[in-house]
């Protein structure tokens, strides 16, 4: 099928690639045509795992094209996707103000049949919008609006692509249903993946309260990992045991410094305000989001207190807000730099790929080629970002190049027990209050709410 993608942003490079190895012929068009230029000679302008490649093997059999010109992305396409900024308005809503100028920017140029797909996160009730701004000026054509988010995680979106848990296909009338089925009946025949087809407001909300949901996993073990602090348990081992329930499954239960990224801080508070807007409030979501602020600014607080003196060195260990990206939008570990640099603390920070997006919203902070370049003469490390990197970091090596012992691992990435054997005085999220002096009293048991002399902890 032709198929023209409005937006060579994330999630419109990536879906067009992954529509390409599909088989489609996919046209892509981007208003930067500065960005457009970047991408043709081969400089693909976001980092994403195998993404650059593909677009390159792509572009070589001939499914992939970019182009400077709407009319002549859109002229022959049956199926038109629209993957624009979102961006939050001051309410927390969206701003849909790309979509509609997208959807302006191809109405003239749409052929009789043509489904204009939103592949962009919005609110309920913005496809019914789109289809009125377009029908003001071609209102004697017939063309339908569809539905379809994209669930696609940063570091994992060509798998996340491939491989789906299911497709949602938000169709109002029976011809975009079928154009949409057949764009992933590819998929549906090699992966069997399970397709969900509902109408246009359904998918939107499916959206919207799926983030929603995931981030409420992240904010409650957060909060459970602050009781196993206090009450002495390992959050480690509580989220496994919960997480063994089907009923609530084992992912998304990773306490760290809160959510991140370009999505669930801002889906979150476009579904409360959604969600007011319609007088059907979310007290559940609306009381996250406040958490998740509180959080990155409390673990900002805990590091500032043991930095104890004004310019001390700090160690920041990652940007990005989580690790195989570049992206350090609403990233915990920009808030938290942030606010060490306010208290008049020194900091050295580093990460593998996101330095250039980071050095430009923070340059008062010392960035780093390596990790331990970071960590030299610093009072404390911190982790605050789960790099595959500083899982392998050489702690010996790191202990004798700080001026301090303390590291604060945000992330649980590190070996407590190996942190401590290189000398390090070991704080993870979730981990019983300075771990340090509680397993020297329980005489090198591991885990200070699990005597390992009895058995090793985990499944048996
Ligand atoms: C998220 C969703 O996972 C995708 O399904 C969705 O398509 C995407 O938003 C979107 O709306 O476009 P993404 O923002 O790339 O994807 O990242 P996630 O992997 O979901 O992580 C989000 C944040 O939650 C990160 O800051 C991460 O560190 C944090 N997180 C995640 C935790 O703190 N604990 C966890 O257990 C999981």
């Amino acid at each position: 099928m032709h198929i023209a993608m409005i937006g060579a942003g994330y999630v419109g490079l990536t879906t067009s690639t992954c529509l390409a190895k599909l088989g489609h012929v996919v046209w892509c068009h981007d208003i930067d045509l500065e960005r457009i230029e970047r991408i043709e000679a081969g400089d693909i302008p976001i980092f994403e795992p195998g993404l650059a490649e593909a677009i390159m093997d792509v572009r070589e059999s001939g499914n992939l094209h970019f182009s400077a010109s709407a009319a002549s992305t859109v002229a022959d396409a049956t199926a038109i996707m629209l993957a624009v900024g979102t961006p939050s308005r001051p309410d927390g809503d969206i701003d849909i103000t790309q979509v509609e100028s997208a959807a302006r920017l191809i109405a003239p140029h749409l052929a009789s049949g043509a489904v204009v797909i939103i592949k962009s996160t919005v609110s309920v009730g913005t496809s019914r919008r789109i289809r009125e701004a377009i029908a003001e000026t071609r209102g004697s054509l017939d063309f339908s609006v569809a539905s379809n988010p994209e669930f696609l995680r940063e570091g994992s979106a060509m798998a996340d692509f491939l491989y789906p848990d299911r497709i949602v296909i938000g169709a109002d009338d029976r011809h975009s249903a079928q154009v949409l089925q057949a764009i992933y009946a590819p998929l549906v025949k090699q992966n069997d993946v399970p397709i969900l087809l509902t109408g246009t407001a359904n998918a939107e909300l499916i959206k919207h309260a799926a983030n929603a949901f995931l981030a409420l996993k992240i904010g409650f073990i957060n909060d459970v990992a602050n009781l196993c602090e206090e009450a002495g348990a390992d959050i480690l081992e509580v989220a496994q045991g919960i997480g063994l329930d089907h009923r609530i499954g084992s992912n998304f239960l990773m306490p760290g410094p809160g959510y991140g990224g370009s999505c669930f801080p801002k889906d979150t508070r476009a579904f409360a305000a959604t969600a007011r807007r319609h007088n059907a409030p979310q007290p559940l979501i609306e009381a996250l989001i406040a958490r998740n602020d509180e959080r990155k600014a409390q673990l900002a607080r805990r590091v500032i207190n043991v930095a104890g003196k004004r310019s001390a060195r700090v160690c920041i260990l990652g940007a990005a807000f989580k690790k195989n990206t570049d992206d350090v939008r609403e990233s915990p570990a920009i808030t938290i730099i942030a606010e060490l640099l306010n208290a008049g603390l020194k900091v050295a920070a580093h990460d593998p790929q996101a330095r250039r997006n980071a050095e430009r919203l923070l340059p008062a902070a010392c960035w780093a080629d390596c990790p331990y370049e970071a960590a030299r003469e610093s009072e404390l490390v911190v982790i605050a970002t789960e790099w595959d990197d500083y899982r392998e970091l050489d702690l010996p090596r790191l202990a004798s190049l700080m001026s301090g012992r303390r590291v604060f691992d945000f992330r649980n990435v590190l070996d407590p027990a190996a942190a401590q054997a290189a000398g390090l005085d070991y704080w993870g999220i979730g981990r019983a209050k300075a771990p340090a002096r509680r397993l020297r009293a329980s005489a090198g048991t591991g885990s200070p709410a699990f005597d390992r002399s009895v058995a090793a902890p985990g499944l048996l």
